[in-house]
């Protein structure tokens, strides 16, 4: 393809493959807050990185050797290296032409492909090996698939809160270990063929390539092929788990991811010293993610409920560290603090779909916004909120409209859920001042309607 016509993700994966010492890495993000982990990147990473971004992911090149930057960031949720991008004429009736595309395209980028793998097995320490020979791999598969048919017959797979644990961290391998794999396939647009009929043949062509053990539950490596109309993507994965899974031991009904913690406390852009309130912490998620990222902040976390406010002091007791944060008990309608005495403030509201009713916060939000809007520090203090119900929230601006201007609304997409994440800041007019114009725009409506009644008495 001419350099003209190739995509910018394109540009920056042949960048990478002109380079030996730099891999493409592909981050998944909440879809909503791209903007804020391409700021996070090249504050961690480069300044003035190139970055492609899409919904919900974006990506940039690193020094191979540079990967513990890309484990430092806090907004992403799962990590890959790109391995192989291609822009496919798929024949819309003949899978079979389709199938030998993509293994013709995967045969003649073998050296990428390698690069790909090495850097791969440096990212996620797996110490095992990664180019095995046909003679080791035929050593060691019989007694591999007699040892899992064992563990098939045993007790009921191992689960991780809950969930059934997807492969195993490579970073716990033996060095004798040949690598385990699947491939899997996601896809969007018409093809002749089935995500799934993807992942069995080109899972068959990396065994021929790599003699790999295909393994679909106790894989170390994942390999992706996201395609997406004509584009096709071979992504390694390098994080086992999302990193969004940190923080929280205890889970309640609406617990927040921490990526999107952290995000929401990004946009409210803490200066160091400043005060940070969560005044409906629910389970603490904010709070911890505050005190944790942001150590040079006062934090602070409140909920009306008895059952949050006990959540939140058992998820900080099992940190690591001892982090510390203030933990009270309060109804936000009447927060115990002066006016104008704290910096920010960054919340998840409730909302109607998990909790609460829509109804009720038409109610609510007013008054929580007008709460908040005494306390905040005025012309500087700045407010986060995130909610599902962007109409109750509009409501409630415009009853506080004098004490605040939107600086910002991002429509964020939270598993399947649409909800907007809302950036205020605090006006120069004091709170007394602002009721004063309230009473005395209210004041001669209820004059004129109460002297209309004393004539027709
Ligand atoms: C969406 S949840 C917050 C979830 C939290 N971010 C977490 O990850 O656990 C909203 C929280 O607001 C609290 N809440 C509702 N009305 C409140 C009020 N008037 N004052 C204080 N907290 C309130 C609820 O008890 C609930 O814990």
């Amino acid at each position: 393809m001419s350099e003209e016509h190739k995509s910018e993700l394109e540009r920056i994966f042949d960048i990478a493959k002109n380079d030996e010492s730099l891999i493409t890495i592909v981050a998944t993000v909440d879809t909503g807050f791209e903007w804020q982990a391409i700021d996070e990147c090249r504050e961690k990473i480069l300044q003035n990185l190139r970055v492609f971004k899409d919904r919900g992911k974006i990506c940039f090149n690193i020094p191979i050797d540079k990967y513990d930057k890309v484990e430092q960031l806090k907004s992403v949720d799962n990590v890959y290296i790109l391995a192989d991008i291609n822009y496919h004429s798929y024949n819309k009736n003949d899978k079979e032409s389709c199938f030998q595309l993509l293994r013709d395209t995967l045969s003649s980028n073998k050296s990428q492909l390698d690069k790909s793998i090495n850097a791969w097995k440096k990212f996620t320490k797996f110490p095992g090996k990664v180019f095995p020979s046909i003679k080791e791999y035929e050593r060691v598969i019989d007694d591999y698939k007699a040892v899992k048919e064992e563990k098939r017959k045993g007790p009921e797979e191992e689960t991780v809160r809950g969930r059934k644990k997807r492969g195993k961290d490579p970073s716990s391998s033996k060095e004798t270990d040949i690598l385990s794999y699947r491939v899997s396939c996601e896809r969007t647009g018409v093809h002749a063929f089935e995500s799934q009929e993807v992942a069995v043949k080109l899972g068959g062509e990396f065994n021929d390539l790599y003699h790999w053990i295909v393994d679909l539950t106790d894989y170390q490596l994942e390999i992706l092929y996201k395609i997406s109309y004509a584009e096709t993507l071979i992504l390694l994965r390098v994080t086992t788990e999302s990193m969004h899974r940190r923080n929280i031991a205890f889970f309640g009904p609406t617990t927040l991811r921490a990526t999107v913690c952290y995000n929401l406390l990004r946009l409210a852009k803490p200066k160091p010293g400043e005060i940070i309130i969560d005044p409906m912490c629910g389970g603490g998620s904010i709070p911890i993610e505050a005190t944790k990222e942001f150590p040079l902040n006062y934090i602070i976390g409140g909920d009306n409920h008895e059952k949050a406010m006990e959540r939140s002091r058992m998820n900080f007791a099992m940190l690591p560290t001892a982090y510390k944060s203030d933990l009270i008990q309060w109804n936000l309608e009447r927060l115990p603090f002066k006016d104008s005495s704290v910096d920010a403030f960054v919340t998840d509201m409730p909302f109607g779909k998990r909790m609460g009713s829509m109804s009720n916060n038409r109610v609510q939000y007013k008054k929580y916004l007008l709460e908040l809007g005494r306390v905040v520090r005025m012309k500087y203090g700045r407010l986060v909120l995130l909610t599902y119900d962007r109409r109750s929230i509009t409501i409630a601006l415009q009853a506080a409209t004098d004490l605040f201007k939107v600086k910002k609304t991002l429509s964020i997409s939270m598993g399947g859920l649409n909800a907007a994440a809302y950036v205020l800041k605090r006006t120069n007019l004091a709170y007394d001042s602002f009721l004063t114009r309230v009473i005395t725009l209210v004041t001669p409506k209820a004059r004129s309607s109460s002297s209309s009644s004393d004539k027709s008495e």
